[in-house]
């Protein structure tokens, strides 16, 4: 059943960028909630992401044309279950900026949000992206992972560590609005650099979400479900280059 909420999770955010809904499906109530056994790390590709964007406001990396990605962004660390299922929502304090002004740089240039929705934290408040990544997943990456600072101070010394971006444009997987790529090759690449087998996601025929684990000495391993299949891809799939979304409408009216 778990299993199933996850595909519906994914969906929700999909379609609205739904942080909401996501907390609100797989919130538990204040019980015990047993150790995890490995991390996932979640990257978003902002070509795809982007390509939703109906409108626009300051805190959604979307719209900043100029500095808009054009690299996988984090999504977030989250902390999982063998068995598919994760804990959420662990015993932690809420999230506060303060401890990770030091970080919010880089936090800025490599996990943004892409959305204007203003997510919900675990205590029900509207919180940033990271309030939420933190709450939900990063109290629950105890004991490897001991406070706010240590959670997105790992998960970026992870994502410089292993850059999914790099493999694939080495690859030859580079942003283009028309090539389409077999994904099979995609995830080769990703194997034959990090020897692990990563997760997909996409929004209908573009490569969305690319899911990298790792056991909890941030060694790669194989995610624990969906390795052998394409999770929600075709045999063939798209990386959009930036610029191509969102904010189309306007550079049609300029031109
Ligand atoms: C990852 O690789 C890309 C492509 O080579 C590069 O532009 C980017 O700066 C790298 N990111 C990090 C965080 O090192
Ligand atoms: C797009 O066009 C609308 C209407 O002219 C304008 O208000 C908005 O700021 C433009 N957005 C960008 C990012 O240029």
């Amino acid at each position: 059943m778990l299993y199933v909420l996850m595909g519906v999770c994914c969906i929700l955010i999909g379609v609205n960028g739904g942080w909401d809904e996501e907390v609100g499906l797989l919130k538990r109530g204040g019980g015990y909630q047993r150790e995890f056994d490995y991390f996932k790390l979640c990257v978003q590709w902002p070509g795809t992401y982007c390509r939703r964007t109906r409108h626009c406001c300051s805190n959604n990396a979307c719209c900043s044309r100029s500095n808009s990605p054009s690299v996988f962004t984090i999504h977030g660390l989250w902390a999982e279950y063998n068995d598919g299922t994760w804990p959420a929502c662990c015993s932690g304090r809420p999230f506060d900026e303060r401890e990770i002004s030091t970080l919010l740089e880089p936090l800025g240039k490599y996990w943004p949000s892409l959305s204007c929705g203003s997510p919900r934290s675990c205590h029900h408040k509207k919180v940033p992206f990271w309030g939420h990544e933190v709450e939900k997943h990063g109290t629950c990456a105890y004991p490897v992972v001991h406070n706010e600072h240590e959670f997105f101070l790992t998960t970026l010394n992870v994502y410089f560590k292993y850059n999914v971006t790099d493999v694939l444009f080495k690859a030859g997987y580079v942003p283009s609005n028309s090539e389409k790529y077999p994904l099979g090759g995609i995830i080769s690449a990703i194997e034959n650099a990090f020897h692990a087998t990563p997760e997909v996601a996409c929004s209908g025929d573009a490569l969305e979400e690319l899911r990298i684990c790792f056991y909890k000495n941030f060694e790669p391993r194989d995610c624990a479900h969906d390795t052998s299949s394409r999770g929600s891809c075709p045999r063939y799939v798209s990386l959009p280059a930036r610029g191509s979304w969102g904010l189309r409408s306007n550079t049609t009216a300029a031109s």
